[in-house]
């Protein structure tokens, strides 16, 4: 067999999402390296401007444009202190200023920047808007549930408009880190375990930020976006958030990279580093990935910032000697600017002298953090209109946010048809600790915003959608604790009730970062307020609250439904029961499996096969002997309350040729799909690759295509994806970057999850 098949090499194929140029050179030794590699540049808009600019500054004032200080927030070792932060500002020795926001604030700190420095450079000012700044919207990982990128286009679009009204230009957003690991907390942040669907996700929210011109970020409307963290920082042994990554070259590629490259198309103006090590050189010096990938090889020429203190804890990885070894690594690696620790600013000149630092690495690094001003506008327009600013959620907004949430829940059960409640049901019973509770916008809000617009309620979003129902509340257990004896008055009003909800979860405060966790059961005692309300026996309903894949446990086989809300944001409540109630039809899906254990992670769809893979009769193939094969709930599931059927898919062609792939031909499977069920609702269709045998083992299924459809009872639609070379071929272990397409033979899986079983042929030869 082996020496039957043909391996056809094909050379990336650009312009796709996934294929990027190969344009690389160099190498990952190069580390300790103390001059950085040059990177050539095409002169943009403002070229003959930041020339001029640059022209007047000082090495001082140079090396001040590197720095970015924060505010008043302490999210790690440095904190903000305005008062320096003011001084650097008038002497020309800042660059930008983040965790700020605030039209008058802002203005304030402007106008010290812009009148009493030397050259009068404005500041540009960052701030975390992950999923919402007054209006928080679903987090990420659930936006990524709703397989819809629209979602995360309408989290954008209100974002950057809250944000930008309130002077700040930047976020550190989107997130794209893809993550077999639902012990690290990050998960949250990000789109899960895949990293096609994060790249649709990436993308879309580059661009809802930005807006189709990343050359003209100018509009009041408009922030600049920041693809973070570069890279492989979901590959965190253990999910230990910050631990140490060791990954191969064509994983990097493969699976990690992806995202990066497409928000690089969509126009992503700024990117952050990462804070874990990649196969021993830490993210923060890694001139391999900062310079040879996302410089020279993708022509990324933006601005790339640290992560908090990326740059000081370089001598933490011991990687560097001091803090002139941590900046003279990180500048020559490709960093541009120094968030948080001032090693940078502080080491600059003399390393410069030294020769240690190339004038034109210092020059190319200023060049990126002007130009960034510019194409925010920031020299014609460096203050916000303060009668602009937007001061809370418009009603619009919130209606935004309301229907992301609703659209980002994932049914993972009802059995007897529990769900759809009745809105005429004579009596409810509302338990758990997030029923009652405003704790439900995620990781990552603004602390003013978590103050003045808390989450609804779902005890009071389910008296609003029953209003003829008697509704009775009782807490039942804590959110974490051991402390049942509030147990006994959930289960009274359970079984005093026609149906009851019980809301479970996660506190935000243990999802996100920091907030690694070994156990991702319910904390506390909320399994056993789960199965003290099923020993009443009565009809209940289980929604989940969470920023993770948990793992669900016994209790699973007890609860006739369970809803997947996530943490919803600030329209938690209505949401919740907008899908309770059944306004609004459950058409999300799993963007992360579902393990059954902690012992079975990592567990993800995208898995290479062993040599003996699982097989339920033969001991002696990859498994566990205490656990059935596969996940809990696997990526790309969730249920509706109507029913679909796929028709056969049909494939336009059963084989191609590379060479007709490699320029630019494409194929096209195509499956209909059909609401047999008696309510509207939302399918989502997916297109799995398989590439049976390759010079490096594949995944045994690849996510190449996804489509949300919404139907009527009775209704169908044909749904097409188009397959090209991006879709068939994978990057190599080369260090250059190399894209191929192996003549062979490939499965091709459709279906509603990643367990899809309809399959066809294609032949590539
Ligand atoms: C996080 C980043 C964030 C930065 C600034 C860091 O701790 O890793 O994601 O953008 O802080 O707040």
């Amino acid at each position: 067999m082996q020496g039957m098949r043909r391996r056809t090499l094909l050379s990336a194929a650009g312009g796709t999402a996934m294929a990027g140029g190969l344009l690389g050179v160099g190498n990952a030794q190069a580390a300790a390296a103390p001059a950085a590699r040059s990177v050539p540049r095409a002169s943009g808009p403002y070229d003959q401007k930041i020339k001029q600019l640059m022209g007047r500054m000082t090495v001082d004032e140079k090396f001040g444009q590197l720095q970015q200080l924060p505010w008043t927030w302490d999210t790690g070792p440095g904190g903000g202190e305005t008062k320096a932060v003011e001084d650097a500002a008038r002497k020309g020795m800042l660059g930008s200023v983040f965790s700020i926001f605030g039209a008058k604030t802002t203005n304030a700190l402007q106008k010290i920047a812009v009148e009493e420095s030397r050259l009068g450079i404005p500041l540009v000012f960052g701030l975390d808007v992950i999923h919402g700044m007054w209006t928080n919207f679903p987090i990420p990982l659930a936006q990524a549930a709703s397989f819809d990128p629209a979602v995360t286009v309408a989290d954008a679009e209100v974002s950057a408009k809250e944000a930008r009204s309130n002077g700040v230009h930047w976020t550190f957003a989107p997130m794209m880190d893809v993550t077999h690991e639902p012990r690290w907390g990050r998960i949250a942040e990000g789109s899960g375990e895949d990293p096609y669907l994060t790249s649709a996700f990436a993308a879309a929210k580059v661009r809802g930020y930005q807006g189709e011109d990343p050359k003209d970020l100018k509009a009041k409307d408009r922030v600049a976006a920041c693809a973070k963290h570069f890279v492989a920082y979901g590959g965190a042994e253990g999910g230990r958030d910050y631990n140490t990554v060791d990954v191969s070259e064509s994983r990097l590629r493969n699976l990690y990279l992806p995202p990066f490259k497409a928000a690089l198309d969509a126009g992503v103006a700024t990117v952050m580093a990462s804070f874990n090590t990649i196969s021993g050189v830490p993210a923060h010096a890694n001139p391999h990935t900062l310079t040879d990938i996302l410089k020279k090889e993708w022509g990324f020429d933006g601005l790339v910032v640290s992560d908090f203190t990326g740059v000081k804890e370089l001598i933490a990885h011991g990687f560097a000697e001091d803090g002139a070894d941590a900046a003279r690594l990180s500048l020559n690696a490709g960093v541009d600017m120094e968030m948080t620790s001032t090693h940078f600013v502080e080491n600059g000149k003399k390393l410069l002298r030294a020769g240690k630092i190339e004038q034109q690495r210092l020059d190319d690094a200023v060049y990126r953090v002007l130009q960034l001003k510019y194409q925010l506008g920031l020299f014609d327009q460096p203050y916000v209109e303060e009668k602009g600013e937007i001061t809370e959620p418009s009603a619009d907004a919130r209606k935004a946010a309301r229907a992301a949430a609703a659209r980002s829940m994932v049914l993972l059960k009802n059995e007897k048809s529990v769900l759809p409640l009745s809105a005429k049901a004579s009596s409810i019973a509302v338990v758990g600790p997030f029923a009652d509770s405003a704790d439900l916008l995620g990781t990552w809000v603004i602390p003013a915003s978590e103050k003045k617009f808390p989450a609804g309620k779902v005890l009071d979003a389910v008296k609003k959608a029953a209003p003829g129902a008697k509704v009775t509340y009782a807490k039942g257990v804590d959110a974490a604790g051991k402390d049942t004896s509030g147990i006994g008055e959930a289960v009274a009003a359970a079984k005093a009730a026609e149906v009851t909800v019980v809301v479970v979860g996660e506190p935000p405060a243990i999802s996100g970062e920091a907030a690694a966790r070994s156990d991702i059961s319910l904390p506390g005692a909320q399994e056993k307020l789960i199965e003290a309300v099923a020993a009443t026996g009565k009809p209940f309903v289980v929604v989940l609250v969470n920023g993770r894949p948990l793992t669900v446990g016994d209790w699973l086989a007890q609860a006739p439904a369970v809803l997947e809300a996530w943490h919803p944001g600030i329209e938690a409540g209505h949401a919740i029961a907008d899908v309770l109630f059944g306004a609004v039809n459950p058409g999300g899906k799993l963007p992360a499996s579902f393990p059954r254990t902690v012992g079975q992670i990592p567990i993800h769809y995208n898995h290479e096969s062993t040599g003996r893979p699982y097989d339920a009769d033969n001991k002696y193939t990859s498994k566990y002997l205490d656990l059935p094969d596969g996940p809990q709930f696997p990526f790309g599931f969730g249920l509706s309350y109507t029913d679909f059927t796929l028709g056969d898919p049909k494939l336009s062609r059963s084989s191609v040729a590379a060479d007709a792939l490699r320029k630019g031909d494409t194929l096209e499977v195509s499956v209909e799909v059909r609401n047999t069920g008696k309510r509207a609702g939302d399918e989502v269709v997916q297109l799995y690759v398989h590439d049976r045998a390759a010079s490096l083992t594949q995944p045994v299924r690849r996510l190449r295509g996804f489509r949300r459809v919404t139907l009527a009872p009775g209704k169908h639609t044909t749904v097409r994806f188009r397959l090209g070379a991006a879709d068939l071929g994978f990057w190599t272990n080369d260090s250059h970057g190399h894209f191929t397409v192996e003549a062979g033979a490939f499965d091709l899986y459709v279906g509603t999850s990643s367990a899809a079983t309809a399959k066809l042929g294609l032949t590539v030869d």
